[in-house]
């Protein structure tokens, strides 16, 4: 069964009409991956979906678990078990990564002591030991900022992470271990949509699923040749 269903999901940014009518589900424990042009509305979904303000629902529903999730306020949903990772991760001053991690887990129901084994080997898999006492992402590269993301949500292991361009700006090895982290958390049971504009890191994470977003909707849909044929060719493949 689908954990996360969107039916008919319409969504307006600044009054602009945005999406307009996006159905998809996604399945637990498979990768999903979401492609589309620039300025389709890719974030737009995903940032609608976490209940980002300004992201306004104005038709359609969006379930998680055959729950409501629309109508909950972002730290709910969260709570509920979904996970956006950022295209953009922003720069919190003034709390750590690890304080900041503390309580997302604390929120997750992880206890003090579960989150003691589970963070250091969390920081170890996404190589990232030297960050422990830095402000959360501040002065982080680009690259480092995609790998704090998947660090919060390697030890969060939400049942649903939308992670808008993970591959973007990483080097190839950070790519490598981006993918294995996404991998090991499907094998889990996460329901993934991945959001990119490249096949590379799909080869590593084949996606059940991959859907093409153009013009406020989803225009195709279709296995991992989809997107080898959208890199080779353009987006020219879904228009002919
Ligand atoms: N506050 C806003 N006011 C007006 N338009 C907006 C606003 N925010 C976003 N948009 C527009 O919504 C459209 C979708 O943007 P979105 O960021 O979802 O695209 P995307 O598919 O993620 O693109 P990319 O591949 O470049 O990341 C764009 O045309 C963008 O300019
Ligand atoms: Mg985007």
């Amino acid at each position: 069964m689908s954990v996360l269903v969107i039916e008919g999901l319409h969504v307006e940014v600044g009054g602009k009409p945005v999406l307009r009518g996006v159905d998809l589900a996604l399945e637990p424990g498979q990768v999903h991956a979401l492609m589309g042009p620039n300025g389709s509305g890719k974030s737009t979904l995903a940032l609608a979906l976490a209940g980002e303000p300004g992201y306004t629902v104005t038709r359609g529903r969006a379930t998680l678990d055959g729950e409501d999730l629309l109508s909950l306020p972002p730290h709910e949903r969260a709570r509920k078990g979904l996970f956006l990772a950022f295209q953009y991760p922003p720069e919190i001053e003034g709390v750590s990564l690890r304080e900041f991690l503390r309580l997302a887990c604390a929120e997750r129901g992880q206890g003090f002591c579960e989150f003691q084994r589970s963070y250091p080997h969390a920081l170890r898999r996404l190589r990232m030991e030297g960050f422990d006492g830095r402000e959360l992402n501040v002065g982080f590269s680009g690259g480092e900022k995609k790998r704090s993301e998947l660090l919060q949500l390697y030890l969060l292991r939400p049942k649903v992470a939308l992670l808008d361009e993970p591959d973007s700006g990483v080097d190839v090895d950070a790519l490598r271990l981006i993918a294995e982290a996404i991998r090991e958390l499907a094998e889990g049971g996460t329901a993934v949509l991945i959001i990119t504009h490249y096949p590379r890191i799909l080869e590593h994470v084949p996606p059940s699923e991959v859907f093409v977003l153009d013009g406020g909707s989803i225009v195709e849909r279709g296995g991992p040749e989809l997107a080898h044929r959208i890199g080779e060719e353009g987006f020219e493949v879904i228009r002919r």
